[in-house]
């Protein structure tokens, strides 16, 4: 036990308070370790704001949701109505409702935001590799989060659309079908499936999430945050005053406390004109149909999923059974480029092509849905593995080679075009487009071991780039 630290009979009443506290529970130590003493770069940009928005947009999600909670009923047969009653009834019920679902548009745009921003600054790497890890780990949670609540408001889109995910489910070779089923709780999507999401959306999922989030920040104060110029502030290498403090960094609070109120109150402008004045938002939001009840009995023309899911629903789509030749040729093609490596074993090369082989008489064998799924599944995986994928002598896009830019440029094209096709009907020429851009997003970062290591970079400085404002 560590020693009682005794306090002046003059000090004020708070103090003495503060001093009771400190001597059962580190609550100055944990606020110097984690704001007034924690220095974070002093070069900070635009892109810096979305970590504390996230956090913000989990706070608001958490409290509206616990409101919502109090008038819904996870009952398929007054599901639709509760919400309805929510949205007409309940004293500032639309309100709430409204912030909750356009709180879940929000936190996707912020999250990707806050992913692309450790795209380019390099942030994922060495040693925040962790800090990523955990991050994608909040990622997947945050999909099967909004995914779950989706089918809470037992809309046509709801239900036709939880009905096609779960359906993919069954075709996983062998226990597919129990998995569908087990996933269900019936064998059609019905009051149990309801109820079983609604305890997941509402409890489960969200404590591993908060979990993660303080995992994610925990080990972010550990290592200390990258910032846009990649240099490491904190290194033994970097200039520190006499108190040992990084002179690149300023405390955390007051500097982006204050800082970070103006990101939060942009944020929460364009949040509000959204509720206010476009709550459905085209129908991107909120998707029209979902104002109609569930009907069992009567398939919308078009089911496309809410458009955060729309990059990875496209990249299924675009798994055909023709496409699969193209997968095939992928694979046996990397296959025997591995196996060209002078380094290797000749028993390594020979493994490596045998199993190519049987990789794809498995592709050939088992039917192109299956292998849709696992392509949208990989998609998110891909992105764990980002901190050993990529080589580049630099961590952040200004000092990598110009063409990287572009790279990078046509990655965020490349997801924006697959979000669009995602929403659309199925057609040839996106069927088409899809397929390529499948393509161009697993190239991006199965060929970055490589790619990321061509072309010269730019000399990375000493210091931090700060102008003063
Ligand atoms: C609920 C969702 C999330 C919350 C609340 C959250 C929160 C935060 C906060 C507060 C920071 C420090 C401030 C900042 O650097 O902006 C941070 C940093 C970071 N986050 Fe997240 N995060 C979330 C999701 C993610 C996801 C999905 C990823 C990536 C897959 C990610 C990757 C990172 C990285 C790499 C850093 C360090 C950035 C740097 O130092 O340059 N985060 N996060």
């Amino acid at each position: 036990m560590a020693e009682f630290k005794e306090i002046s009979p003059d000090a004020s009443a708070g103090e003495k308070l503060l001093n009771w506290v400190d001597n059962r529970f580190p609550a100055s130590k944990l606020y110097k370790e984690h704001l007034s003493e924690y220095y974070a770069p002093k070069n900070f940009n635009f892109f810096y704001f979305f970590g504390s928005l996230a956090l913000l947009v989990l706070v608001i999600q958490i409290v509206t949701g616990i409101f919502l909670v109090m008038h819904y009923k996870p009952d398929a047969a007054l599901a639709f109505g509760s919400v309805e009653y929510i949205m007409r009834d309940v004293p500032w019920g639309w309100l709430i409702r409204y912030m909750h679902s356009t709180g879940a548009s929000a936190f996707f745009i912020v999250v990707y935001m806050h992913m692309y921003r450790g795209l380019i600054y390099g942030s994922y790497r060495k040693p925040r590799e962790l800090v990523w890890v955990f991050g994608c780990a909040i990622f997947l949670c945050l999909m099967a989060e909004a995914f779950m609540g989706y089918l809470l408001p037992w809309g046509q889109m709801s239900y036709w659309g939880a009905q096609v995910i779960v359906n993919l489910f069954a075709a996983v070779p062998f226990v597919g079908p129990d998995l569908a089923l087990l996933i269900r709780g019936d064998y059609v999507v019905g009051d149990a499936t309801l109820n079983r999401f609604f305890s997941f959306h509402v409890i489960a999922v969200p404590l591993v999430l908060l979990g993660l989030v303080v995992a994610h920040i925990i080990a972010l104060h550990e290592v200390g945050s990258n910032n846009p110029d990649g240099v490491e502030i904190k290194g033994p290498n970097a200039p520190k005053d006499a108190n040992g403090h990084p002179l690149d960094g300023i405390p955390f609070h007051p500097y982006y406390t204050v800082h970070d109120i103006l990101g939060v109150s942009g944020f929460l402008l364009v949040f509000s004109a959204v509720i206010f004045f476009a709550p459905e938002f085209g129908g991107y939001f909120l998707e029209y149909n979902n104002f109609i009840p569930a009907d069992p009995l009567k398939t919308p023309l078009h089911i496309a999923p809410v458009w955060y899911f729309t990059p990875f629903y496209s990249m299924l789509r675009a798994i055909t059974s023709e496409m699969m030749y193209v997968l095939i040729a992928c694979v046996l093609a990397g296959a025997f480029f591995g196996a060209t490596r002078a380094s290797l074993h000749k028993l390594v090369k020979g493994g490596i092509v045998g199993a190519a082989v049987v990789v794809s008489l498995l592709m050939l064998s088992i039917d192109a849905k299956f292998w849709g799924v696992v392509v949208m599944g990989g998609a998110v995986v891909i992105l764990f593995f980002l901190p050993w994928l990529d080589n580049c002598a630099v961590k952040s896009i200004r000092y990598r080679p110009d063409w990287h830019k572009y790279m990078y440029g046509v990655f965020v094209v490349n997801f924006i075009v697959l979000a669009y096709l995602g929403v659309q009907p199925p057609s040839a020429i996106g069927e088409r487009v899809s397929q390529v851009g499948t393509l161009f997003y697993f190239g991006f970062f199965l060929l970055m071991p490589i790619w990321s290591r061509m072309g010269a970079t730019k000399p990375v400085p000493d210091r931090v780039t700060f102008t003063p404002h």
